[in-house]
């Protein structure tokens, strides 16, 4: 068996941002010109979605987006992301790349010294070929590369599988990668979600340490766990199949399949399930959350974070042991919990514990127990 360091992180965010306000605007022009045509039809009118609601509800106050523009039009409302050639880099392998690129460099890594590509997201571009095997080649890595997908869970999962791989000496050294184009996949006409996500992308190198390597300032992976139970409350329902049953009375149409939640259900459902985890992982290894100098959560919700921690300490936890990057960010998915990782551990020292627990749809919820070397 090998120890197992991220021995790099690189996180790429999209240039492009969208405030609660300009969000807020796009959707209630929207709602102007559609309620006309409903009380005409005989149906309910539509409400308005507010910024200071989403602010307060959710502690989101601005997201990145690979397209701006089109989400922004009230007549369009989804990003304008034109098709690309086969012969072309797509888009999520290209977006994923420029992580990869930053967490090779961190790593002081080449890409020839990676065995293993694994892209795990929350929604990928296509089935096949997979998006790990054209990064793979558009990189220059070695072996092989393939995807998976575990809701916002993702990030956390394939490093659950890249640490046992590496552990067990199957491969040296994986690249983990993670690109989360979230908008691309999001209804914008819906008031419940169009809040919620951003896009961002982040990758891991994953390897292993020789006999008595230390790697200063980086994470040894001591262990990792991940956790599932199924529930439709965090859905989309898009997928191959969606053509075949486009004259059927249930089918809804292509926005009607977009993801969908039922918020404050998966609110309260995961935040006892996410603090029960973070406490029994722990306990597995002799510690108490008291223990852990910093925890990089899911960033999906600032409220929901402060109560998995309350439950899990008995008392109020402030941002230095918790920090958020959703209130500029948004909601990265699997993306979320590793830039909170990336942006906040320079001050960390040897011997540091700290706790990646990410979780959503599923429900999922991921662990990784880390320590400062
Ligand atoms: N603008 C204004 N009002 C809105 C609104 C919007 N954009 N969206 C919803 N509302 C309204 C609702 O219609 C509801 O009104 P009602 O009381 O008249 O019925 C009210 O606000 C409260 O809605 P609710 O859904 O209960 O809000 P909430 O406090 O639970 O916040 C979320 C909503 C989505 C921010 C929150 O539930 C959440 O973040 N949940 C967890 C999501 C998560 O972790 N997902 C996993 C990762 S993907």
């Amino acid at each position: 068996m090998h120890r197992v360091v991220i021995s790099g992180i690189g996180v790429e965010i999209p240039q492009a941002s969208i405030t609660n306000e300009e969000l807020v605007a796009s959707f209630n022009a929207w709602v102007d010109a559609e309620n006309p045509r409903r009380a005409a039809a005989g149906e309910a009118p539509l409400q308005k979605s507010d910024a200071d609601f989403i602010v307060h509800a959710s502690g989101v106050r601005q997201r990145h987006v690979v397209e701006r523009e089109g989400i922004l039009d009230p007549a369009r409302m989804a990003p304008r992301i034109p098709a690309r050639a086969d012969e072309e880099l797509s888009l999520q392998a290209e977006f994923g790349i420029a992580a990869a690129r930053k967490a090779l460099a961190h790593a002081g890594r080449a890409p020839r010294d990676i065995d293993m590509v694994i892209c795990s997201s929350s929604h990928l571009q296509r089935p096949y070929p997979a998006i790990a095997i054209e990064m793979q080649q558009a990189l220059g890595t070695q072996g092989a590369g393939f995807d998976m997908g575990l809701g916002c869970s993702s990030a956390a999962a394939a490093l659950h599988v890249a640490a046992n791989l590496v552990r067990a000496g199957a491969q040296k050294r994986v690249l983990v990668v993670v690109p989360e184009i979230i908008t691309g996949h999001l209804n914008f006409r819906d008031r419940q979600t169009h809040f919620i996500f951003g896009d961002a992308a982040v990758s891991m190198v994953v390897e292993a340490l020789d006999e008595g390597e230390t790697r200063a300032g980086r994470f040894e992976v001591l262990d990792t766990r991940t956790w599932t139970q199924m529930s439709s409350n965090i859905r989309t329902n898009l997928g191959y199949l969606t053509r075949t049953a486009l004259d059927d009375p249930y089918m809804i149409g292509l926005e009607g399949n977009m993801i969908k939640q039922v918020g404050n259900k998966v609110f309260k459902e995961v935040t006892v399930a996410g603090h029960r985890f973070i406490v029994d992982f722990l306990a597995e290894h002799g510690l108490t959350p008291e223990g852990i100098r910093r925890f990089w959560l899911h960033q999906a919700n600032a409220r929901m974070n402060s109560m998995i921690l309350k439950l899990a300490f008995g008392h109020d936890v402030d941002h230095d042991r918790a920090p958020m990057v959703l209130d500029r960010l948004g909601n990265t998915a699997g993306a979320g919990s590793i830039i909170a990782l990336s942006e906040n551990h320079a001050d960390m020292k040897p011997g540091d514990f700290g706790l990646l627990c990410a979780f959503g749809a599923g429900y999922s919820i991921g662990g990784a127990l880390l320590r400062m070397m």
